[in-house]
C-alpha cells in the first residue's frame, strides 16, 4: 500500500546511525515505490531546487548539469521542467539509475559515489552540479564537497538541497557549513545563496546552499 511504502521509505533512509551498505539496501528495494510514494509526500525540494538554479543562470537553460545522487530522476525533471536540456546524473544504485533511465530525462548515468574518490569525469565539464536530496543519515559525506566544486568551471554553481533539519539531526552535517566556510577562505567558492523553504517534504523545511564556483 502506497502509505505504508512511504512511511516505512521514508523512515528507513532517515533512521539515526544508518550505514551507507544499509542505506543502499534500503533503495533496492524502495525504488519501485520511490516516485509514488515522494509524488504523495508532496516532495517540493526538485522543483524549489531547479526554480533556483534557473534564477542564478539569469534565465539561461543552455548549460551542462550533473545531477549527483539523482536516484529515479525526480531532480532531473524538474530540471527539465524549467527548461534545462543537458542533463547528466549520477547515483550508486543501479536500481534507482534503471527507473532514471526509462524517464529519458538524462544523457549520460553514471553509477558512482560521490565521496573522495575521483568521479570519472574531467575538470570543469559542467556549469553547474546539483543534489536534492543525497544529504541524509548514510548519505554523502561532507568530505564530496570538492569534488563536486573540481567538475564545475569557474564561474559555475553547486547547489545542494537537503532538510533543514538534518543540519542539527545527523551528526555528520554539524560539520558542513563550518566545511563550506572553509572552502570559502581557501577560495575554492563563495557562498550566493542559504535558502530555507518550507514543504521540502510534507511539512519539514528544506535548505537550499548555492555556492559559485571561483
Ligand atoms: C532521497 S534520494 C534523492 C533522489 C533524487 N535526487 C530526488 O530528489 O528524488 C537519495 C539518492 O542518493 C543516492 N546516494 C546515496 N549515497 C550516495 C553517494 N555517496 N553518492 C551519490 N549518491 C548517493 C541514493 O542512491 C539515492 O538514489
Amino acid at each position: 500500500m502506497a502509505v505504508d511504502s512511504r512511511s516505512a521509505g521514508i523512515r528507513n533512509v532517515q533512521r539515526p546511525g544508518v550505514s551507507q551498505e544499509e542505506s543502499q539496501d534500503f533503495y533496492k528495494t524502495w525504488a519501485a515505490n520511490y516516485d509514488k510514494d515522494l509524488q504523495s509526500a508532496e516532495y517540493n525540494a526538485p522543483r524549489a531546487t531547479a526554480k533556483l538554479l534557473l534564477e542564478l543562470f539569469g534565465g539561461k537553460t543552455d548549460v551542462r548539469i550533473l545531477d549527483v545522487a539523482a536516484g529515479t530522476g525526480l531532480s532531473g525533471e524538474a530540471l527539465q521542467e524549467v527548461g534545462f536540456r543537458s542533463i547528466d546524473a549520477l547515483d550508486p544504485s543501479d536500481e534507482m539509475l534503471a527507473l532514471a533511465r526509462e524517464k529519458n530525462v538524462y544523457g549520460r548515468l553514471i553509477k558512482d559515489f560521490l565521496g573522495t574518490n575521483r568521479l570519472d569525469i574531467g575538470d570543469g565539464e559542467y556549469d553547474a552540479t546539483v543534489m536534492v536530496g543525497g544529504m541524509a543519515e548514510g548519505h554523502v559525506k561532507c568530505d564530496c564537497l570538492e569534488e563536486l566544486i573540481r567538475v564545475v568551471k569557474p564561474g559555475g554553481f553547486v547547489v545542494i538541497c537537503m532538510r533543514e533539519g538534518n543540519l542539527r539531526r545527523v551528526p555528520e552535517y554539524h560539520k558542513l557549513e563550518p566545511r563550506m566556510e572553509a572552502l570559502q577562505r581557501e577560495g575554492c567558492w563563495e557562498l550566493v545563496s542559504r535558502h530555507v523553504f518550507p514543504n521540502y517534504v510534507d511539512a519539514d523545511d528544506g535548505i537550499i546552499f548555492a555556492h559559485r564556483v571561483l
